[in-house]
């Protein structure tokens, strides 16, 4: 989700009334996700980095989780969402911390879209983590290091139990990774839209899959169509 401050900035606002604006472009995706029957969305809400801005933006946006969740949880109970929290979570202030407890918990058994929001989420930390974790393990003798193959390094990152994502949408133009699910990402298909993320919606998410259902998907082997 790029672009709140440069869509605020173009109609002269500050900066955290983009990212006001661009909790409702989240709502109003993860709605659309569900009823179109995607399995999963997971958002890019708070990266490690973004503890170096200012820390009256980093206060807002604190907050502001905070209060989204509080005030929309009853609707994801409602709606059979399942929400998870990706990140080292232990960073983050206590009271947004209880919520996301809360909110993990009450949601945990629901049948539907698994939303997962990264927050205070790295994709390079991820990876070291898992490598501590396993080399742990590999101490107290549990495994041996050459029995360390791709699916236990995949169970120890944040997204354990969570299918690879099949489509990275960036918002705003960018075309970096920007330290986002690095490993999970492998072999998604990547849309890079010009619109700033608050002005994300139903026709641009349309245009994303569009886009997605036109790629030939190879995975490394050949087009099965040719030969
Ligand atoms: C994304 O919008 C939201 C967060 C990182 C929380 P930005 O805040 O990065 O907006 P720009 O890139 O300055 O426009
Ligand atoms: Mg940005």
């Amino acid at each position: 989700m790029d672009g709140n401050g440069r869509w605020a900035a173009a109609k002269g606002l500050p900066r955290v009334m983009g990212h006001q604006a661009g909790v409702e472009a989240l709502k109003t995706t993860l709605r659309l996700c569900s009823d179109w029957g995607i399995s999963a969305l997971t958002a890019y809400a708070f990266s490690t980095e973004n503890w170096s801005r200012p820390g009256q933006e980093v206060n807002f946006l604190m907050t502001l989780f905070e209060q989204v969740l509080q005030k929309e949880l009853h609707s994801l109970e409602r709606e059979q969402v399942r929400i998870r929290f990706l990140g080292e979570l232990e960073a983050l202030p206590e009271v947004l911390q209880q919520r996301i407890q809360d909110s993990t918990e009450r949601t945990a058994g629901n049948t539907g879209i698994h939303f997962n929001v990264c927050t205070n989420y790295g994709g390079r930390r991820e990876l070291v983590r898992a490598a501590q974790r396993l080399a742990r393990q590999a101490a107290e003798g549990l495994i041996v290091p050459e029995e360390i193959d791709e699916n236990s390094l995949a169970a120890e990152l944040f997204t354990t139990g969570e299918q690879d994502p099949d489509l990275l949408i960036r918002t705003s133009g960018e075309q970096r990774i920007s330290n986002f699910l690095l490993w999970q990402l492998a072999y998604a298909e990547i849309h890079v839209t010009e619109v700033y993320w608050p002005d994300f919606n139903a026709i641009t998410l349309k245009q994303a899959l569009m886009d997605f259902q036109s790629r030939q998907r190879r995975f490394g082997g050949l087009d099965t169509r040719q030969s």
